[in-house]
């Protein structure tokens, strides 16, 4: 039999390291190593397969092509992120900064499904007087969902061969522990062979179970980044701070697209879905101010109307300041290195602020142009003109390159009522677009130089 030996563990994400280290090497998390008992690995444990085989070796294509059929959750934000629905037998994770909605959400989700589903809803977090407080402020019938107050999870699987639940919703996977592990609940170790229960029952009884996770401060979800590969989906409920706005994002998808964004809106009633999100995240000036400037992302599958900002003003530092909020950092200062070397535009001894209003963050190239024109209209305090939106990729020669689905996005722009789209020339529509006017450009300082009187010169 192995013998017990002392190894040491990263909290942070979960690496086991054969001495002590301040800074685990490899997730650089501070504070996070700590020893543990390595668990000898008890003899019988896996006797369970000795001698007997479970399942048989197949070709793919004795599988049959019957679409898995999705489960409609009837919130059509989060089918939308799910992929067209659950599937039976997934595993979601669903991450969330406290008080974002979380549990909110998942309630809706379990009353929205009474009736056709059977659930069951695990809490470790709240009492049921809590949760049934809960349920009347948003309004669901009491009876339709059915609670459990359980931590172990040997407990709540017990419960759940009873119930026969198709849905099972863990709220939250750190407070659940299972009593073969000797270590605290919410230590890394005891939500690894949690969730890991969980999953395998999950897919046994072809049951979606939804797990809810806590983030911690720096945003990402708190215990091993192992609990992300070990399910089919992981979801992110994110907020701008004080806006009453929620975005669900899907950062993994097993069964859908990655990168889809559900919108909602936190009620006194309960999350509420935003059919239109395109209108929420323009800031709504009354006319137009320097540094602002629209563009059109695709987030997912459906394009967004988004409002990119920047400030640019003369630093007293040695080192100015770059700031990017909501965009990446790198492309930030690859967009100042354009500037200067194509565009003539020194930025050295300014500080510089860029930021996409409402909280969203874009991960697409499309954003480029728009940062480099906000960038430009601040410096030199000239806002662009009215009704205005402009996308495009701009490559470290100057080029501004075109970016996938332009005419998509150029209907949303033209359905909200703009005017003009400053946009790479090869993503000018064949036909024209209601009475949208599209300036085609090819390079930053074709662009620059368009974006600020597009009306005078038109293609
Ligand atoms: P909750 O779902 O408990 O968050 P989480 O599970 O992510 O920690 O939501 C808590 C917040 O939402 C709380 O601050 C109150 C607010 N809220 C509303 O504004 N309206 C509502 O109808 C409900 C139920 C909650
Ligand atoms: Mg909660």
């Amino acid at each position: 039999m192995a013998k017990n030996r002392n190894a040491y563990r990263c909290d942070s994400c979960g690496a086991v390291l054969s001495k002590w280290a301040g800074q685990c090497p490899e997730c650089r998390e501070w504070n996070t190593v700590n020893e543990f008992v390595a668990e000898a690995s008890a003899p019988g444990r896996f006797a369970g397969f000795a001698g007997q085989l479970g399942n048989e070796v197949k070709d793919l294509s004795s599988v049959g092509d019957a679409e898995v059929t999705r489960l409609e959750v009837g919130v059509g934000e989060l089918d939308r992120v799910l992929g067209g629905g659950i599937v039976p037998g997934s595993v979601i994770l669903l991450g969330g900064d406290p008080g974002i909605g979380k549990s909110t959400l998942l309630m809706q989700l379990t009353a929205a499904l009474a009736g056709r589903v059977p659930s069951l809803y695990v809490t470790g977090e709240e009492s049921l007087q809590q949760l049934g407080m809960r349920a009347r402020r948003l309004g669901v019938a009491l009876d339709s969902i059915r609670c459990l107050p359980e931590t172990a999870v040997e407990q709540i699987l017990g419960h759940a061969e009873q119930e026969k639940p198709q849905l099972m919703v863990i709220d939250s996977i750190q407070t659940v522990y299972t009593e073969n592990l000797a270590s605290a609940p919410g230590s890394v170790a005891q939500i690894r062979e949690s969730a890991a229960a969980l999953v395998r029952w999950a897919k046994r009884n072809q049951c979606c179970v939804i797990l809810v996770g806590h983030v911690t401060k720096e945003g990402a979800l708190a215990g091993p980044r192992v609990l992300e590969h070990m399910v089919d989906s992981v979801l992110y409920f994110e907020s701008d701070g004080g806006s009453r706005y929620r975005v669900v994002r899907a950062i993994k998808n097993r069964f859908g697209a990655v990168n889809e964004l559900g919108m909602f809106a936190m009620t006194g009633t309960g999350l509420k879905e935003v059919k239109n999100p395109s209108a929420i995240f323009l800031s709504g000036h009354e006319k137009p101010v320097p540094g602002s400037v629209v563009t059109v992302v695709r987030e997912g599958t459906r394009p967004i109307l988004l409002e990119v900002q920047a400030l640019v003003d003369p630093s007293h530092l040695n080192n100015p300041r770059r700031v990017a909020l909501g965009l990446e950092y790198n492309r930030l200062a690859m967009m100042l290195a354009v500037l200067h070397r194509h565009g003539g535009i020194a930025l050295a001894e300014h500080d510089v602020f860029i930021n996409v209003v409402g909280g969203i963050r874009v991960s697409e190239t499309s954003a480029d142009l728009p940062m480099l024109l906000a960038l430009v209209s601040s410096l030199q305090d000239r806002p662009f003109p009215d009704g205005l939106v402009c996308f495009g990729e701009v490559g470290l020669s100057g080029e501004v390159r075109p970016v996938p689905d332009g005419e998509q996005r150029l209907k949303e722009a033209a359905g909200h009522g703009f005017k003009t789209a400053v946009v790479p020339s090869a993503n000018r529509p064949r036909k024209p677009i209601g009475d949208l006017a599209v300036v085609g450009v090819d390079h930053v300082r074709d662009a620059l130089d368009r974006a600020f009187s597009p009306a005078r010169r038109r293609p």
